[in-house]
């Protein structure tokens, strides 16, 4: 009782810290955590922030995220191997492991906090023009932030990925690694060859669901669609969404690949401390070290064989031109001695789609503030694990579909729909309209009149942007913030697939299923389209330019590419071209952004990377002595 009573006054203050007043039912939340909980919340299966690090390590990877995470574990393995993990964040805490709670960690401390550079294209209901970009500064990384939704991409990706001039990147040859991470925890899931049980990721459904969702999956069957599983042999189609959540608590990869492994002597994870650059000898031209500050205090850590950069699509190109390597001329233009000319912080590509499409519904099913915040419902949470706290951040179904655009001949859908039980009206503009950072003039006119109304909507996404953005320093200074242009919509079929995409999720919205519900369109203009006829294509581009809405997927920053490809920044097996001992292995590396959500993607790209180094410094048979012994655990 004594420990409980600690739990909860920490709890207490770091739920304060980070939420400021607006959920008051918060503390009760951690208080009842830790109350009935307090035998799982296991102290002892923490990370340990290791302190006094080694002058030296066989490798340190930068970035403890979706895919920095999975390679330190992978690493690891190999006993005479010592590794040393960096990362800028603390550790997860009682707020993060709720999935419900998933948008309340934006604009905390435990986010990087950017906003990409304003255009006349897009953002254009956001304050300043500017869309929010928000990444996990916490151990586990922007998976300890984001929606938990699993999806894996189309096969066509891979397999164009491979035609591009990378060997081994084929969808064949990931599959196996999706399945190495996978534990999947629904039956109906665990007897396809798509799936696998018994890996570190736990993957599931939420254990609970509004009768939307269900709806939202029959209405795609009205329209001719197969509720299917989207991961497995086809990618067209409806379905309840699976996510990456474990007895109802959200499973980062930190939770997965690390809390597992964190007594094995030979790995260091070292939290809080943000890396500055990478020490490269400009004679061998090879990575040696890492220099980093934690607690004000500026180090350097020797590397004995590698530096693995993993800080993500906006900060690995970031810590690249801040050690030299980079487009020579904006280096030089910021100051920076040039180590490596390579085009680092270019071919951006994100998933953007259209926010604010609201449905009205006259039947009390959604998810409504008021409601959602209820006592009972949290006791639910904290006593079993279970009701509506589980949802994956909302996000109840998803969706691929085929506009007029899409090659129909093929399974290549071009749009994605995430379906919620509420939009942004639901919360009466408490923190959706905050992390979106919609203007109060747009709140006011179109959402406020319905605040708390039972609503639902479907956010479509455009699945292979033409756009393509950059990453670049805004000075040299490593603690500034880089700058993003994220470019939306420079291509006009961007937009134009968009507009389709609108129109077909209101098609599903029509379908009879939803008549039980009253589903009706919400109708009032948002106030820069006024001029426009409402429900016309050039009215829902307006609206798409406006709301426009990234679902946080920014890829390609240090694109992968075979040696004649004068754009590629690593060759196939994730080497930075040019400079010895280092390599980027995160969302920075895909050559296109795959078609669907990116984190299985990049836990996969780090299963693969993981094995790539175990590959190029063990010979076969300590491999398979290595592959032998897992064996026999599992
Ligand atoms: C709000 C949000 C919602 C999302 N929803 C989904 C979803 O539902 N499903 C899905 O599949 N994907 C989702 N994503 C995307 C997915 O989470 C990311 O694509 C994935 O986590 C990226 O992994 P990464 O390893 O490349 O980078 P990250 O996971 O961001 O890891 C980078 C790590 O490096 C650390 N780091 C950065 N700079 C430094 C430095 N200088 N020194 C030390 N450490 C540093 C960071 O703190 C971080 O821990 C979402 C993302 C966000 C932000
Ligand atoms: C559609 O895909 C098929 C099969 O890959 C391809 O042969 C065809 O050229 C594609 N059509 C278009 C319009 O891209």
């Amino acid at each position: 009782m004594v420990f409980s009573a600690i739990v909860v006054t920490s709890a207490l203050k770091s739920a304060i810290g980070l939420m400021g007043t607006s959920l008051w039912l918060i503390p009760l939340l951690i208080a009842g955590l830790s109350y009935y909980r307090y035998d799982q919340l296991d102290p002892e299966s923490r990370l340990i922030d290791k302190h006094p690090l080694y002058s030296d390590y066989d490798f340190i990877i930068i970035g403890g995220g979706s895919a920095g995470a999975v390679i330190a574990s992978r690493l690891s393995e190999i006993p005479n191997w010592n590794v040393l993990l960096l990362e800028a964040g603390p550790d997860e805490n009682e707020i993060t492991d709720v999935p419900s709670l998933a948008a309340y960690l934006q604009l905390t401390t435990l986010d990087w906090k950017y906003k990409i550079e304003a255009t006349d294209k897009a953002c254009l209901a956001m304050k300043g023009g500017r869309c929010n970009w928000p990444r996990g500064k916490v151990i586990g990384g922007s998976s300890v932030f984001n929606y938990m939704l699993y999806v894996r991409g189309n096969k066509q990706d891979y397999d164009h990925w491979e035609s591009l001039g990378n060997p081994g990147w084929g969808y064949n040859q990931v599959l196996y690694y999706f399945k190495k991470s996978e534990d999947n925890r629904n039956p109906y899931l665990q007897r396809s060859p798509y799936h696998a049980t018994g890996g570190y990721l736990t993957v599931q459904e939420s254990p609970w669901k509004t009768p939307l969702v269900v709806a939202f999956v029959q209405a795609g069957i009205e329209l001719g669609y197969e509720n299917r599983d989207i991961n497995g042999e086809k990618q067209t189609g409806f379905m309840i969404s699976q996510g990456t959540i474990r007895r109802g608590s959200r499973c980062s990869t930190a939770k997965a690949f690390l809390r597992s492994i964190r007594l094995r002597k030979n790995i260091h994870t070292a939290m809080n401390s943000h890396v500055t650059r990478i020490v490269i000898d400009p004679l061998t031209m090879r990575a040696i070290g890492v220099e980093f500050v934690r607690n004000g205090r500026r180090q350097i850590v020797r590397a004995r064989k590698e530096v693995i950069l993993s800080a993500g699509a906006i900060n690995s190109p970031q810590i690249l031109m801040l050690s030299g390597i980079g487009p020579k001329e904006h280096l030089q233009h910021v100051g920076i001695p040039v180590i490596k000319d390579l085009q680092v912080g270019e071919n951006l590509q994100d998933h953007i789609g259209m926010g604010g499409l609201t449905f009205l519904i006259d039947k009390p099913v959604s998810i409504v503030q008021d409601r959602f915040q209820a006592a009972p419902i949290l006791m639910h949470y904290v006593i079993n694990g279970r009701g509506p706290m589980t949802t994956l951040g909302g996000v109840e179904g998803y969706a691929f579909v085929n506009t007029k655009y899409a090659n129909h001949s093929i399974d290549y859908p071009d749009v994605q729909f995430h379906m919620a039980p509420a939009s942004i009206n639901s919360d009466a503009g408490v923190q959706v309209r905050k992390v979106l950072g919609l203007t109060d003039e747009v709140y006011n006119a179109v959402y406020r009149p319905i605040n708390n109304r039972d609503t639902w909507t479907i956010m479509p996404l455009l699945l292979r942007p033409k756009s393509r953005g950059t990453i670049r320093l805004r000075s040299s200074n490593p603690f500034h913030h880089p700058i993003i242009n994220a470019n939306y919509f420079s291509d006009p079929m961007d937009i134009a697939i968009l507009v389709e995409g609108a129109k077909l999720a209101i098609k599903v919205s029509e379908a009879k299923v939803f008549k039980q519900f009253g589903s009706k369109l919400h109708r009032i203009k948002l106030p820069g389209c006024k001029h426009l006829k409402f429900g016309t294509d050039a009215y829902w581009e307006c609206h798409i330019r406006h709301i426009s809405m990234t679902i946080y997927h920014p890829v390609g920053t240090a694109k992968m590419g075979p040696p004649t490809d004068p754009t590629a920044v690593v060759d196939p097996r994730l080497r930075v071209y040019g400079v010895a001992g280092l390599r980027v292995i995160d969302a920075s590396i895909m050559p296109t952004i795959c078609s669907g959500n990116t984190n299985a993607p990049v836990i996969m790209i780090g299963e693969k990377g993981a094995d790539l180094i175990k590959q190029d410094w063990l010979s076969s048979s300590t491999i398979n002595h290595e592959i032998k012994r897992e064996l026999r655990k599992s």
